[in-house]
């Protein structure tokens, strides 16, 4: 039986935890949804990704280990080595083949554009040789013209 509303799932970031400094006592907001440009928090991204960021105060300032996967088992983000296991190694390579399948397309798009371009500049380079064959047979009319008033000149005297 499917359900109508499934858990929504985060974004991969990567393999590895974040190691960062936390101050006891002041509130952090470690990113679960993945979208956050600020790694490893939250910077408002999750708006519609229906996941939301979680709450962090640390009774002892030190180092830490944030989870970077967003895989982490862990209620507060910390990281619990998901990421070497298969859990997060099957997300690591899920995240590899969207990348290298939007890698393929941008790299198609790119060939396409170039295409485009190479038809472009071959319409022009034939435009440039129909500009040049007119200005040479102007050239020549303009020598035929003159040659024409100096016979039509010599042929009074
Ligand atoms: S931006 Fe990811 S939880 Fe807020």
């Amino acid at each position: 039986m499917s359900t109508s509303e499934e858990t929504p799932k985060p974004t991969f970031v990567q393999p590895k935890p974040y190691k960062v400094d936390l101050e006891a006592g002041k509130a952090y907001y470690w990113c679960a949804c993945g979208e956050s440009k600020t790694q490893p928090f939250c910077d408002g991204s999750h708006k519609g990704t229906g996941i939301k960021p979680k709450k962090i105060v640390v009774e002892e300032s030190k180092t830490y280990f944030l989870c970077g996967c967003k895989y982490t088992h862990n209620e507060l983000g910390f990281c619990d080595g998901v990421h070497r296991k298969e859990e997060g190694i099957r997300k690591y390579n899920e995240f590899l083949l969207k990348a290298n399948s939007s890698l393929k397309q941008e790299n198609e798009a790119a060939l396409n554009e170039q295409s485009e371009l190479k038809n472009k500049l071959k319409a022009a380079e034939r435009k440039q040789k129909i500009a040049n064959i007119v200005a040479v047979l102007s050239t020549a009319l303009i020598a035929v013209g003159i040659a024409a008033k100096f016979a039509h000149t010599y042929s009074k005297h």
